[in-house]
């Protein structure tokens, strides 16, 4: 069904001139037009760095991100410190970022010690006169069995029903939930997956209580038509596509073709991480995130809006990749880090 509309999206475009492709696009089945981007960089980006990274590069990687106008920033995990030493410090995060109104803060819990930490955070007198730092968990699941073993230590049906349970409590006690599929289109253990497979676990996370379900490609290695086969078992499984997300790490170069793959066939949240940073510990070799950077200024360009402001992202993507000794893998972000040195060269002369 969705590879129909997107092959007649795309047979459309051919014959149109360039300012209705763009309008088409954006308003194509009377979709919305915004792409809401949910900024990993805080956790998927920088989960995976063996030095660890001081909590106030953090807290200022979160508070920056908000200048820039993202209205989603994932700020840290409560998992276990032995599997992911570098998320060690979430709750100082948490406690020390700015809290802006209108923003979500999701952390990722993969259980309920991670559940009883945050809400023992939450429930603290600190926050009689103050917003509290975060409404919302990210909990998260994969589609194979050796994946979901290496990354919680379970099997799947385990780890959904050790979701299910964080779900309601978080519910119980005012959180929003997000779910998280990994491994949606190729696992480093496995290779191929099901698509079905993600279809049933997508909609088990909606069932639970989850109000979206984002899609990791986490190795980096789905192709667009293999993200649409995966987009097209969720639908038939159930799930809207409203209700999905497009998480897409970049190890092949696919990361960008997919993501805008998602939005032509309807998906309007995409996952994404300035300056490319990102990996899954238990990916092996897996890179990091598609780019914030590349991923607005593509959509941008085709009409969509985010209310991101690019240049302010590519100074962050730029800042945090020397902040932690690593090239900035974002080409766009380089791109326009070095049209405004230019600039600002030529208007010394
Ligand atoms: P386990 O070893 O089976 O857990 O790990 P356990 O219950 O036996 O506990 C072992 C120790 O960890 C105990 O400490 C617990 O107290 C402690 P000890 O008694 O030995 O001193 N512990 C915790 N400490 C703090 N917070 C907690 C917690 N839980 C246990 N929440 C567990 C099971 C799920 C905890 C572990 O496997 C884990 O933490 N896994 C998380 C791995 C992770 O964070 N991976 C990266 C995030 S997922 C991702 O990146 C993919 C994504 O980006 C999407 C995509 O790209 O596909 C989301
Ligand atoms: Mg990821």
């Amino acid at each position: 069904m969705l590879r129909q509309s997107l092959r007649r999206l795309v047979a459309d475009q051919r014959g149109t001139a360039c300012s209705q492709i763009r309008r088409g696009l954006a308003t194509v089945a009377g979709q919305r037009n915004f792409v809401k981007i949910v900024e990993v960089s805080p956790r998927d980006g920088l989960q995976n760095e063996k030095a660890i990274v001081p909590t106030e590069t953090k807290v200022k990687l979160v508070n920056w991100l908000l200048k820039a106008g993202v209205s989603v920033v994932e700020a840290g995990s409560f998992v276990s410190p032995k599997w992911v030493p570098q998320m060690a410090d979430t709750p100082q995060v948490i406690q020390e970022m700015q809290i802006k109104s209108g923003v979500s803060y999701p952390v990722l819990v993969p259980n309920a010690k991670g559940l009883d930490t945050l809400l023992s955070i939450l429930s603290s007198d600190s926050w009689a006169t103050r917003q509290k730092p975060t409404d919302e968990i990210a909990i998260f699941t994969a589609a194979t069995e050796s994946f979901t073993k290496a990354n919680t230590n379970c099997t799947i049906a385990e780890s959904l029903e050790r979701l299910s349970q964080v779900t309601q409590r978080a519910r119980d006690n005012q959180l929003k939930v997000r779910g998280y599929i990994s491994v949606v289109a190729g696992c480093p253990y496995e290779g191929a997956v099901d698509a079905k497979r993600v279809g049933q676990i997508a909609k088990e996370l909606l069932q639970m209580g989850c109000y979206e379900v984002s899609l990791g490609d986490t190795v980096g290695v789905a192709t667009p038509p293999e993200m649409i086969a995966v987009l097209d078992a969720c639908v038939q499984a159930g799930v809207p596509v409203d209700a999905l997300a497009a998480h897409c790490h970049d190890t092949f170069g696919m990361g960008l073709a997919n993501v805008l793959t998602m939005v032509r066939a309807g998906v309007r949240t995409v996952d994404s991480s300035v300056g490319g940073l990102g990996g899954c510990p238990y990916s092996p070799g897996a890179t990091g995130n598609i780019d914030t950077e590349s991923v607005v200024y593509a959509l941008h360009k085709e009409g969509y809006e985010t209310g991101i402001d690019l240049s302010e992202a590519a100074r962050i993507g730029d800042w945090i990749s020397n902040a932690i000794g690593r090239l900035n893998s974002s080409n766009a972000g380089r791109a326009i880090i070095a049209r405004e040195r230019l600039q600002k060269e030529k208007a010394k002369l």
